[in-house]
């Protein structure tokens, strides 16, 4: 069992992450500023530092800790914002990302799994589902960012021998996701509808998404700190899901219709996107094993109960 810390640990992969890390016997910190991510989501028997991961307090509590694992997932992550605010992005996504590295390097850490973007890095790329060698030319300053901060952890391995692995997750979804967050949409779909009000609908709903569910995304990232593999991994469900079929799963499961009102389209918002999920089959052994209807469900029974943990 190792010592580790979860960076955005409050956060909806982050506490599902620590959850897991927990119930496998492991000793877990996290680290978390509450920017999107919620106290009543913390594990109470993992240890919490509120500070933001740009802060110089971080190195003091690498030097006190000493983690052997590290997962880097604090992040302002949402696409608009980073175009809004760019220097906002760069300061929590990549200088408190390199904060935290040098942290590692400094202390000891034997390895960092990063949580990078497979919807935000490859742009429309013309391979779909699609692979890690596709090209990445990201139309985001969020998916730079992201992009730019794996090329520092490959420059720290290929420099200090630092170890990492990067997983480039698809859209993920499920209970505890941030309301405010644009991979969002099946989480503010299914709260509107489960709340009876209006979910709006930006373009012809033909636009396509993967998405992936938490729970496989956690098993993913827990299969990533028993691996030696220096790259990028994505974690996708392989499959093109449009607004559309989701609103249809919705209102399957709710057995009524749900209200959507529908607005014209987004400029610039990308048309397709799907991930190949190949590489993760070969070096985490994993691939996704729920499927849209079934998530949505689950996402929908967590809805309607709201068990936020204790
Ligand atoms: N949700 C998705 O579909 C998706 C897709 C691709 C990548 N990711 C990445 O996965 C990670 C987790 O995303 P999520 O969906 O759980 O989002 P989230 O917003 O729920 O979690 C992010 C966490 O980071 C914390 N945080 C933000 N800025 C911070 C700062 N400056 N200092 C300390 N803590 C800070 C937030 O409070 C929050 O708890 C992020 O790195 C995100 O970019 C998510």
């Amino acid at each position: 069992m190792s010592k580790i810390l979860v960076t955005g640990g409050a956060g909806f992969i982050g506490s599902t992450l620590v959850d897991k890390l927990i119930a496998e016997g492991n000793e877990v910190i996290v680290i978390d500023n509450l920017f999107s991510g919620k106290k009543e989501y913390l594990n109470s028997a993992a240890r919490f530092y509120e500070v933001d991961i740009i802060s110089p307090d971080i190195k003091k509590i690498f030097q006190t800790e000493k983690f052997e694992i590290v997962y880097h997932l604090a992040a302002q992550m949402e696409v608009s914002k980073s175009m809004e605010n760019p220097m906002f992005d760069l300061d929590v996504n990549l200088r408190g990302a390199f904060n935290i590295l040098e942290n590692c390097r400094q202390s000891g850490v034997k390895k960092l799994i990063f949580s990078s973007t497979g919807g935000a890095i490859y742009g429309e790329s013309e391979e779909r589902p699609t692979p890690e060698s596709a090209p990445a030319y990201p139309v985001s300053f969020y998916g730079i960012h992201k992009l730019t901060f794996e090329k520092y952890l490959n420059c720290y391995y290929q420099v200090y021998g630092f170890d990492y692995t990067i997983l480039r997750f698809a859209n993920v979804y499920g209970p505890r996701q941030f309301k405010g967050g644009e991979a969002g949409v099946v989480s503010i779909f299914v709260d509107n509808a489960v709340e009876n009000k209006t979910s709006i609908q930006y373009g012809d709903g033909l636009q396509t998404r993967d998405f992936v569910y938490i729970d496989d995304v956690v098993k993913a990232l827990v299969a990533a700190k028993d691996v030696t593999y220096q790259g990028e991994i994505n974690i996708g469900s392989g499959q093109e899901s449009s607004l559309l079929d989701i609103r249809r799963d919705i209102s399957r499961a709710l057995g009524e219709k749900i209200k959507v009102q529908e607005k014209p389209g987004k400029p610039g918002e990308q048309r397709r996107s799907c991930l190949s999920y190949q590489r993760a089959q070969e070096i985490l052994n994993w691939e996704p094993t729920v499927n849209l209807t079934e998530g949505i469900d689950r996402t929908i029974t967590w809805a309607k109960h709201k068990n936020i943990p204790k």
